[in-house]
């Protein structure tokens, strides 16, 4: 029998700028009641993303925003502690869903998939092995049309979707891949573990254009854009003809409260015929079974790694989130809810 309590986190006001910890309110309740066909969850995991930020705000979008008192939404990973008689899980199961930011979870098993524990450390599927990675995937080789001739710069190059940008071009026989990232630490663990030929640390290395220019003498052929803003202006100089930017997302101004300054040289886009073009994760999930294949292969070649920066507790959550913004994260940024045993 389940005798704890289940703590959640709800939206208690909506942030202007960076959000506070006061943007956010741990609540503590009973675990709901399972019904007849459904299962009980535990999380065991929970992912932060930058777009959560976006669904702060009262605004229409590609997903609906939270709603203030309602528990935030995201992914998560969890186990089955309870089936009562539902067909598809079992207790024992491990899921993934969008049930995050609450410890646990009544379900009638609607949106959820089974991860195996065997291929992957079960937080992976929230990272590399899950929605980043796919990102990574559809985007570089979808949207960004990559050719193994590509000479290609990655912004963000450290995190949850850049790390397997970088691996993926790696792995598809670029030879010049860079990354830029926020700390020197992290720029060592572009070149010595994720295969790039020069990593910049955008925050000391002065004109981000002219340190671009010196670490891809030969021009950018496909830009993978994580950041926006600055990011995009540096490497809008630095575009090749027919190059390609793959506009995944502009952390930058997710915590504008100013509308933000464009880049000052579009014009660059109409000189050098360069392509720029925006995707959802959403819209590409037919590349999923291509993805897992490949992923597999690399994972299993030693050709696909990944870090993470795990918090733990449910109380941590809010702190995760807007430890992104601030680069607190090394790789995926994750919150551990519960052992494996669920306890
Ligand atoms: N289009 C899609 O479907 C889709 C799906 C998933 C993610 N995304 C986007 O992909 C990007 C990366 O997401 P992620 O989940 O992989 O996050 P992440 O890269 O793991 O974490 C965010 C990182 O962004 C960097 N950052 C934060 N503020 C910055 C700033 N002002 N300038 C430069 N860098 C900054 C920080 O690293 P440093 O220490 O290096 O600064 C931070 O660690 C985000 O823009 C996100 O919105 C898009």
């Amino acid at each position: 029998m389940v005798t704890q309590k289940n703590r959640d986190i709800r939206l208690k006001s909506r942030p202007v700028g960076l959000p506070t910890l006061d943007n956010f309110e741990l609540v503590e309740g009973e675990i709901p009641h399972l019904g007849s066909g459904q299962i009980l969850v535990r999380n065991l995991f929970m992912s932060v993303d930058p777009y959560m930020r976006g669904r702060m705000m009262d605004r229409k979008s590609y997903v609906p925003p939270f709603q203030i008192g309602e528990v935030l939404q995201g992914g998560a990973v969890g186990k089955v502690m309870v089936s009562n008689g539902n067909g598809e899980f079992a207790a024992g199961d491990y899921v993934l869903g969008m049930d995050g930011w609450r410890e646990w979870f009544v379900s009638s098993g609607a949106g959820l998939q089974k991860v195996d524990p065997a291929i992957a450390p079960i937080q992976a599927y929230l990272g590399a092995l899950g929605m980043p990675g796919l990102t990574a995937y559809a985007g570089l080789l979808r949207v960004g049309e990559l050719k193994k001739t590509d000479r290609v710069f990655v912004s963000a190059a450290s995190g949850a979707v850049g790390a397997v940008v970088c691996q993926i071009a790696r792995n598809k026989g670029c030879e010049i891949v860079v990354g830029s990232a926020g700390t020197d630490e992290k720029c060592a663990y572009l070149t010595q573990e994720l295969g790039c030929t020069a990593a910049i640390n955008y925050r000391d290395c002065g004109d981000l254009g002219a340190a671009l220019a010196d670490a891809m003498p030969g021009g950018v052929d496909v830009y993978f854009d994580n950041v926006g803003g600055s990011h995009l202006t540096a490497a809008l100089d630095n575009m090749n003809t027919f190059g390609r930017i793959v506009a995944c997302g502009m952390i930058e101004i997710y915590n504008a409260t100013e509308p933000p300054r464009g880049p000052y040289n579009l014009a660059n886009i109409v000189g050098r015929s360069l392509t720029m073009r925006g995707f959802i994760v959403l819209n590409h999930l037919d590349m999923l079974p291509a993805f897992q294949r490949d992923m597999g292969e690399w994972i299993a070649a030693g050709k696909m790694t990944w870090r993470e920066t795990i918090l733990d507790g449910i109380e941590r959550a809010p702190e995760a989130l807007i430890g992104l913004f601030k680069g607190d994260n090394f790789g995926k940024m994750l919150v551990k809810l519960a052992e494996e045993n669920g306890g």
